[in-house]
């Protein structure tokens, strides 16, 4: 008969306080690696759920030094977007800026300007010229909505050339009293833009995480089927900093291929490839073998999931992050715990069993950031938060993806993985931010640790009874 080994789960185990030597938490370093070559200020990534991570959460995250991976449920050239605008959000020099023709007309602008959130726009010819620059001022009081851009646009030009130190482009700004500087090769094609916003928001978020070209990092997530090919060559293509395989089942001979793909295809490019999801220590071995250069880590411990239930099939979080954390330092490849991150402290514990970053889904969903409207009930406000196997996810995303409405006609036959749920509104991401890595530092000093790497030396834990976890609960009082 076979020994069945026990699985824990974080609210099994606690962390051991050990001697300390921080003095201060502002001394601990929250930085740490999402893969060899790409670093995160603070270890916390987005899931790649239509829930939770579009741009917008992108944004916010980068900006706090972390990581968000644009869900793979959207047609291609929309999840390219996604990448585009995180892309374009906050650089120094944004080298692909929001671009029209002088034949627009004025309606066709407004429709842009919704859709990207930007005021300003460079306007170039179809040689790529720069012919003009239109911003908010140029059209405030304009009424015509047929009016061309080539009426309407500012057209003597304060340009700067390719090469342009951001202290320089900082004084153009400043001498000319303009908000936008484009720069431009001499020939005259655009070649970029500097915007005095960005230059503002480098100052306003210094632990930002950037790419090689000081913009933001973004990941973007593709499956092992159908057009997964085409929208990795599209999302590799915008820049994306990391491409996520994510499968439920991720110990299979699909994704190995898909990697191995990957690195066929683009070998003459630098692609980061993120790879799951598994739970033990073969599978995340297979995948590292493959080519993965970090491997994603979390069979079914999800707020939204029910692979467990359905499937009978999974391994308690903490027992599988330690398992693929111990295989995977062999390696020196870094995993990511994902799913399962109810609070500050589950963070803490799956950081020092070995993972190197955290993704959370439910923690962050219900956000300002998060995709989707606030739902008004009882008087309180709620976001949608679903499972990406949920029935509601499965039957929805052959709409978003292909845009038809029609109704599947294999509909009977989903068999879903996940529910769809409300979660509480919960104002800015950032503030839940600052609770996780606060409570981070705290758990860090507890270890005595001034790094995560530190700390995953230091660590040890205590396999708690339940009377132990209620303990660690607030208990016999009427919490407020
Ligand atoms: P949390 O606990 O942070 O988990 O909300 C987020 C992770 O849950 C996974 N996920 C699913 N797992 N069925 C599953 O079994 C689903 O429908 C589902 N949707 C998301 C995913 O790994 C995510 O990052």
């Amino acid at each position: 008969m076979q020994t069945i080994p026990t699985g824990y789960t974080y609210d099994d185990v606690m962390l051991i306080p050990k001697r300390s030597r921080v003095v201060s938490r502002v001394h601990i370093d929250t930085s740490t690696r999402l893969t060899k070559s790409l670093k995160l200020n603070i270890p916390i990534i987005s899931a790649n759920m239509d829930t939770v991570t579009e741009a917008k959460m992108c944004i916010a995250l980068a900006r706090l030094g972390g990581i968000g991976i644009i869900h793979r449920f959207l047609p291609i050239q929309d999840q390219v977007e996604e990448v585009l605008k995180v892309k374009r959000s906050e650089s120094v020099l944004i080298d692909r800026p929001f671009t029209l023709s002088p034949e627009q007309t004025l309606q066709e602008v407004r429709v842009l300007k919704e859709k990207f959130n930007t005021g300003g726009f460079a306007v170039i010819d179809q040689d790529n010229k720069l012919v003009g620059i239109l911003t908010t001022r140029d059209t405030l009081f304009e009424d015509d909505e047929q009016k061309k851009v080539k009426d309407l646009m500012t057209k003597s030009l304060i340009t700067a050339p390719v090469g342009t130190s951001l202290e320089r482009a900082r004084e153009i700004l400043q001498q000319h009293k303009i908000e936008k500087l484009p720069i431009v090769d001499e020939t005259g094609i655009l070649r970029g833009m500097v915007t005095a916003q960005d230059i503002i928001k480098k100052k306003e978020y210094p632990f930002a995480a950037k790419d090689r070209k000081g913009r933001l990092v973004v990941g973007a997530a593709i499956g092992v089927k159908d057009d997964y090919l085409e929208r990795a060559k599209a999302l590799i293509d915008a820049e994306a900093d990391v491409i996520v395989i994510d499968i439920a089942h991720g110990h299979s001979e699909n994704v190995m291929r898909t990697i191995r793909e990957l690195r066929q295809q683009f070998s003459d490019k630098d692609i980061q490839i993120m790879a799951g999801n598994v739970a033990t220590g073969e599978a995340t071995e297979d995948l590292i073998q493959a080519g993965a250069d970090v491997v994603k880590v979390g069979v079914g411990p999800g707020a939204a999931c029910t692979t467990r239930i359905v499937t009978g099939a999974g391994v308690p979080q903490f027992t599988a992050v330690m398992n693929a954390a111990e295989v995977a330092e062999k390696y020196d490849i870094p995993i990511v715990a994902d799913g399962g991150i109810k609070m500050s402290g589950d963070l803490v514990k799956a950081l020092a069993v070995g993972a190197s970053t955290v993704m959370m889904g439910s923690m962050l969903a219900g956000t300002d950031e998060s995709p989707g409207k606030i739902i008004f009930r009882n008087g309180r406000r709620f976001k949608i938060y679903r499972g990406s196997a949920s029935f509601g996810a499965a039957s929805g995303r052959e709409q978003r993806t292909t845009g038809s409405d029609a109704i599947r006609d294999d509909i009977d036959q989903i068999v879903p993985e996940g529910v769809e749920s409300t979660v509480l509104y919960k104002g800015p991401v950032a503030d839940i931010i600052h609770q996780c890595v606060g409570g981070l530092r705290s758990g860090m000093s507890y270890c005595g640790a001034l790094t995560i790497s530190e700390m995953q030396k230091n660590a040890t834990f205590m396999r708690q009874t339940s009377a132990g976890w209620r303990e660690s609960n607030p208990h016999d009082i009427n919490v407020l």
